[in-house]
């Protein structure tokens, strides 16, 4: 890759437009790959607000070339939906980073990036889109990657940037530990309720138990991860503020396709692969499903 690589977003939301407002600010200009072609875009944050001109294309006909770097930040439910995109901007010199949530962004992509490295990562920033699709930017970005060639890439794409970049020899684990966060968070879907919920004996006794079940999963998987952490991420929860909400109760509650397949399927499914019994998400995964897709 040159020292001034091509680079794509495709997904310009909360996350991508982040992303692509944080290399604009230095002098980096992404090709802004959309569903909708946006004239600019916006990010808001403490210090202040950056503009990036448009246009957000919204036509993956208009890609003459494959990019050195595509970052994606589609939700996992749009990938199948974004695979023009990708087909246009990817052949096997890029390298593209997946800004999603889950622990297979690599095999869910794969299928559609003609050959490119797919470098999964661990996005810790929180950002949420308003009413007129500017982007609200709530904590300092940062992400993790694996500690690989590809990788270093990417951060190196970043560097100078408000973005942070770890590179981590044991992503596996980090990635796993997030997951779990995302998949207890699931809960609140159910409930219809953000992180005050939390506060209920009742409700920390569940999680804790869907947390020992992911546990048993991601160890399966290969993480490396301490009895301790089921009780952090539920106290995580019980310290935040009681409205803190979560992608997927967001989605729900706006009738949007859900994440749960990614976040809490994920747990089910590879807990069959290995034979650990998984009856708190046994339950939760088609009430998720059915909240996501219907019928009814
Ligand atoms: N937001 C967070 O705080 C946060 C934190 C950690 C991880 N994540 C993860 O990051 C990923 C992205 O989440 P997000 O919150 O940024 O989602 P988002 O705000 O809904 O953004 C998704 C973007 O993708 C665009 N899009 C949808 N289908 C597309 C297609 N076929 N081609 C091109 N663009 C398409 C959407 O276009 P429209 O403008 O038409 O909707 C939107 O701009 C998810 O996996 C999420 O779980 C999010």
């Amino acid at each position: 890759m040159s020292d001034s690589p091509t680079i794509a977003l495709i997904g310009p939301g909360a996350i991508g437009t982040t992303i692509a407002a944080l290399l604009h600010e230095v002098g980096r200009k992404p090709l802004l790959c959309g569903r909708t072609a946006h004239p600019k875009l916006v990010l808001r944050f403490d210090e202040g607000e950056i503009t990036v001109p448009g246009p957000v294309l919204s036509n993956a006909a208009e890609i003459t070339q494959p990019c050195d770097l595509v970052f994606i930040a589609v939700k996992a439910t749009q990938t199948a939906s974004s695979a023009g995109w990708l087909d246009k901007l990817c052949d096997e010199n890029t390298v593209v980073c997946a800004l999603q949530n889950g622990v297979e962004q690599k095999s869910q992509l794969v299928p559609y990036v003609n050959g490119a490295t797919v470098v999964p990562s661990v996005v810790w920033f929180p950002a949420q889109r308003e009413p007129d699709a500017s982007v609200w930017l709530r904590a300092k970005p940062r992400l993790t990657l694996p500690d690989t060639p590809q990788a270093k890439r990417i951060a190196d794409a970043l560097i100078d940037t408000r973005c942070a970049v770890e590179l981590s020899e044991d992503f596996t684990s980090i990635a796993w530990r997030k997951l779990l966060q995302n998949a207890v968070a699931g809960l609140m879907v159910l409930a219809n309720r953000r992180a005050g919920m939390f506060s209920r004996e009742d409700v920390t006794e569940l999680a804790l138990a869907y947390l020992r079940e992911c546990l048993s999963v991601a160890r399966a998987q290969m993480a490396t991860l301490n009895d301790d952490v089921a009780r952090e991420i539920v106290d995580g929860f019980r310290r935040a503020p009681a409205d803190l909400g979560t992608s997927i109760l967001a989605d729900r509650q706006s009738n949007r396709p859900m994440e749960w397949e990614v976040r809490n399927a994920v747990i089910q499914r590879l807990g069959k692969s290995h034979g650990i019994p998984t009856p708190i998400s046994d339950v939760l995964v088609p009430l998720l499903a059915a909240g996501s897709e219907g019928p009814g």
